[in-house]
């Protein structure tokens, strides 16, 4: 069955665009891996910082191309209501190890308005790193209004759509879609 209609079967609407299929995430993945990999050779173990919720799949197909030790943590951030952000972030922390001297490096999975990975940055550089980049899946660099520090490894840039599958959500839905879409319309 194409993506499309398999789509339109899980999640009975039509009014959406599909703009990465399975395979070309997992391709993209294994090029992200390929990076991370070469410029952490020399480092000791990587501290992965994940964000939830959205970047639990690609965090998961992500670390199963690397070829060096991590270490893998999460952290709770959200701004979002629906398909707006609400200027606000809210950051929850699950007890981590000590990141004090560690290479520490954030994996997100959509960078909007820049809010979000701004303020994680600036509580993770609050804990004493020796080394610290990110890793985004998506990135709106039209829809940038924070001046953010430098994004290490960019999945796929995109204009201003609202996407959603591969872990992305609109109001908790559709994250478990295979691929990622666009939805054409603001209706639940
Ligand atoms: P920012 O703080 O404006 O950069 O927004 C980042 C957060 O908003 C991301 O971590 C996502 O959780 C959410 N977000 C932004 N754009 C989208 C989208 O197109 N689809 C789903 N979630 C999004
Ligand atoms: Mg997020």
């Amino acid at each position: 069955m194409k993506a499309e209609e398999q789509i339109i079967n899980q999640i009975g609407r039509k009014d959406f665009r599909l703009l990465f299929n399975d395979g070309e995430l997992k391709e993209r993945v294994k090029a992200l891996a390929y990076e991370i990999n070469r410029d952490f050779a020399n480092s000791k173990t990587l501290k992965i910082i994940g964000v939830l919720k959205g970047s639990f799949i690609f965090i998961a197909d992500l670390v199963r191309e690397l070829k060096i030790p991590v270490h893998i943590e999460f952290i709770t951030a959200s701004s979002y209501s629906k398909m707006q952000s609400t200027g606000i972030v809210s950051i929850r922390e699950n007890t981590f190890t000590t990141l004090q001297g560690k290479d520490v490096l954030i994996i997100e999975d959509i960078i909007d308005s820049g809010l979000t990975i701004k303020t994680l940055v600036d509580f993770i550089k609050e804990k004493g790193p020796n080394s610290l980049k990110v890793c985004a899946l998506f990135m709106k660099p039209d829809k940038i209004k924070e001046s953010i520090c430098k994004i290490d490894y960019v999945g796929f840039h995109l204009k201003d759509e609202f996407v959603v599958g591969y872990g992305l959500d609109f109001d908790q839905r559709y994250r478990e879609l295979p691929h990622v879409i666009e939805l054409l319309n603001s209706e639940l």
